[in-house]
């Protein structure tokens, strides 16, 4: 049972990550860090080949995070010899909520356990963003492991330990310092927490505080300042710099303060978060925990601009208290009509956030015409010998990364990444420069190929339209429900809620002159 549940979480994750592939713009810093790493390795010669000198972001972030995973997936591409656009980080991502599973396990019973599992595969958010490279993902697992150390407890009666305790806030330190300055907040009020219940005494948290806040900061510092090649260098709080104290997060715009609770909660839980009410009511372990949780969402409250992502921690601990809430819920009218009853409401909320999902994956698996167009090219164009490739911003934001530069060096034979026959003689070169005028790109460069935004981006005399690539529109609902029906039988009711396309993309080619 144990092992399916496991294993249920492993697929529902694989699965998005199978069916979108490719990453968008705000994961691109990890994706080419740890492209980076991976294939030119990190010695000093090779820095200057690295995606973020090339292409440096509006603030440097800290390259931690993607070297664990790309050590994690050096390991792995060597034992497959084959490296897939998916990288081992996720299964770091998996194995964290398998252990958070089991801790809900021990510490509320199998039926907790089961829901909690239930629930969190059922949802979109977490489980479509595990596989990806965002940092709040990649801070999630540290984030996870703090809450397992803080739900196992030998005996159901007794308090968490001082060792678990004192490593849970060491993690989320480490979390805080290196990878999401945010998860401060968290830490701070899993601190209070800690304190007023007596689990920790002032002077522990203080030491441990200390200790861990002193090893993170020393180890993003000496290896950023390396990658970044300035001294010294703390990302994270260079980003707390210039996001909060110089508020420049307010131009990547406003939200009005109640967002995350009327917008942001909803979307991530779905309809499942009408249990955490009656876990919260019924379990004074449920509301230690939710209590930190909803606190930190108000405190982010406080920020201008908000994401989903920014408050995405909190996830697990609410659909903790969900399936706590919806285990009491279905346990105390067992056997009745009332108890019947309660079940199906169970059921039905579990299969109206599956529902959604599957919409959503739908809609998603459109949202990457830069990733398709780019595998597209590299399959139409694979036996040509060179391809000089202009990519357009759009493109370069929405799935066209640096992975799929298949036909171009860096190649490493011992990660199984080798040169296409073609390329072998000449590499091809996919080039994103920036800011050039259809002008530019049409007559005074040395293209051969370009994916463009628009149909007449280039004069058509001396460059052809070869493939259109299509992208996510919007949905639209068909009000024909009944023709549909009658058209297709049950196949029919799938088509209701329709993912509607518009062409994104077009790859040129330049014709002979
Ligand atoms: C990319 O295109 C620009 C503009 O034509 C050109 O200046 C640059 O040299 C090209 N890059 C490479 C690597 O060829």
């Amino acid at each position: 049972m144990s092992l399916v549940l496991d294993l249920l979480i492993y697929a529902v994750a694989w699965t998005h990550v199978l069916l979108s592939p490719y990453t968008k713009v705000e994961e691109s810093f990890n994706l080419h860090a740890i492209h980076d790493l991976l294939l030119f390795g990190g010695r000093p010669d090779a820095l200057q080949k690295f995606d973020h000198k090339v292409f440096p972001g509006a603030i440097p972030r800290s390259f931690v995070g993607s070297i664990i995973v790309a050590w994690l997936s050096n390991y792995i591409a060597r034992l497959a010899n084959d490296l897939s656009l998916i990288n081992s980080k996720f299964d770091l991502q998996i194995v964290t909520l398998c252990l958070l599973r089991r801790a809900v396990a021990r510490r509320f019973g199998r039926l907790t356990s089961l829901l909690f599992t239930l629930i969190t595969v059922s949802q979109v958010q977490v489980p479509f963003w595990m596989g990806r490279t965002l940092p709040n993902m990649l801070a999630l697992p540290f984030v996870n492991i703090a809450l397992c150390l803080l739900l196992d407890r030998g005996s159901r009666a007794g308090r968490t330990s001082i060792t678990c305790a004192s490593w849970a806030v060491a993690l989320l330190t480490f979390a805080a310092v290196v990878i999401r300055m945010e998860i401060a907040g968290l830490l701070g009020l899993f601190a209070i927490q800690l304190l007023s219940d007596g689990t920790l005494s002032i002077t522990r948290l203080v030491k441990v505080g200390i200790v861990s806040g002193l090893v993170s900061i020393g180890l993003t510092v000496s290896i950023d300042s390396y990658f970044w090649g300035q001294w010294p260098l703390w990302p994270e709080f260079s980003s707390i710099y210039f996001n909060v104290y110089e508020g420049k997060s307010a131009e990547w715009g406003v939200s009005p303060f109640w967002t995350y609770f009327s917008t942001f909660l909803p979307r991530l839980l779905m309809v499942t978060l009408v249990f955490i009410p009656f876990g919260f009511a019924r379990n004074a372990r449920i509301r230690s925990l939710v209590q930190p949780a909803i606190g930190f969402v108000f405190l982010m409250s406080f920020l201008g601009h908000k994401e989903w992502r920014f408050v995405v921690y909190v996830v697990p601990i609410l659909n903790i208290a969900a399936a706590h809430g919806a285990q009491s819920f279905i346990r105390q009218r067992k056997g009745s009509l009332l108890g019947l009853l309660a079940f199906l409401v169970v059921v039905g909320a579990l299969a109206l956030n599956t529902t959604a999902t599957v919409l959503f994956t739908r809609a998603s698996m459109a949202n990457y015409p830069g990733g398709h167009a780019l595998a597209r090219l590299n399959e139409r164009y694979k036996k040509t010998p060179h391809v000089h490739v202009h990519i357009a911003n759009l493109a370069a934001q929405s799935g066209a990364s640096l992975f799929l530069h298949t036909h171009a060096p860096p190649y490493r034979s011992r990660l199984g990444i080798l040169p296409p026959f073609a390329a072998a003689a000449r590499p091809w070169i996919y080039n994103k420069t920036e800011n050039l005028t259809p002008a530019d790109i049409a007559y005074n460069s040395p293209f051969t190929h370009v994916i463009a935004e628009n149909r007449d981006a280039l004069p058509p005399g001396r460059w052809q339209v070869v493939d259109v690539i299509d992208g996510f529109r919007g949905l639209r609902v068909r009000t024909d429900v009944l023709r549909l029906v009658s058209e297709k039988g049950l196949e029919g009711l799938w088509r209701v809620l329709e993912v509607e396309k518009d062409n994104k993309l077009w790859i040129f080619e330049r014709r002979g002159e």
